[in-house]
């Protein structure tokens, strides 16, 4: 497998969108110690400083419609999970789309770019970052109210190389089963994981916001809420808060 490791970069995404036009190959990974410019979803940020999180992107190519890249980013939440229940002890959960938190807080993230040429997928870059090693005290005032590490929430350092090297394994296992035998186990792994089911959320879908209940995610990865007025909705993109 290619490996392009970096001190510090503005961010793994952009410079895997790089490689990726070069023709770079499917599992091409993007490696940084720091990120100066670390993007998130929805045009956010992501605090990356030196040596105490994960910040990668994984050069994926798989011959797939457009429609089921976003099950790409619930695949990537999940084997996040795997790793960290594995090699940290904790038991995260999830927040759709792929929000990983300990705590109700955030402890990491993912962020999937993709170029399709007439709907299909050419190449997908899969981003995400992990708070690791960040003490409390690490983090800017209004990212500390809304993230967390693993060494914030349980007091213990983790080797991020062995957290990074399980989290490749999950993440190629899970993948080549996605390529060959499709979501469904994916998506009931991810459904295990999940924040907020059953419960009442707000739905931030651009300029829209309502409340709903969540009630699960379907075969293709997107989240169903009853709205008020008792009718099932599929969200493909957007966010939902557990704070109604
Ligand atoms: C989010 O939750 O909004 C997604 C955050 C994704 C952050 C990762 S860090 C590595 C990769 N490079 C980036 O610039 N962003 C992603």
């Amino acid at each position: 497998r290619d490996y392009h490791f970096y001190a510090s970069l503005p961010s793994t995404n952009r410079t895997a969108k790089e490689l990726a036009r070069q023709g770079a190959a499917e599992g091409t990974v993007v490696l940084a110690e720091e990120q100066t410019e670390g993007r998130g979803r929805l045009g956010r940020g992501w605090y990356s400083p030196p040596g105490l999180g994960i910040y990668f992107t994984v050069i994926l190519r798989p011959a797939i419609p457009l429609g089921l890249a976003p099950q790409v980013t619930l695949l990537a939440s999940v084997a996040v999970c795997k790793a960290l229940e594995t090699v940290a002890g904790v038991q995260p959960s999830i927040k759709w789309p792929n929000d990983v938190l300990l705590h109700g807080k955030k402890l990491c993230g993912t962020l999937t770019e993709l170029n399709a040429e007439m709907e299909a997928v050419n190449y997908l870059v899969v981003g995400t970052g992990i708070n690791v090693n960040q003490g409390p005290e690490d983090f800017p005032g209004e990212v500390a109210k809304v993230a967390t590490s693993l060494y914030a929430t349980t007091g213990e350092k983790v080797d991020r190389a062995r957290l990074f090297a399980a989290l490749l394994r999950f993440f190629e296992a899970d993948y080549k089963h996605w390529l060959s035998a499709g979501f469904e186990r994916l998506r009931s792994e991810w459904l295990e994981r999940a924040a907020g089911m059953g419960t009442t959320v707000r739905v931030i879908a651009g300029q829209q916001e309502w409340i709903g209940r969540a009630e699960g995610i379907d075969s293709d990865g997107a989240l169903l809420v009853r709205d008020g007025g008792g009718e099932l909705r599929r969200l493909i993109s957007g966010e939902v808060s557990l704070r109604p």
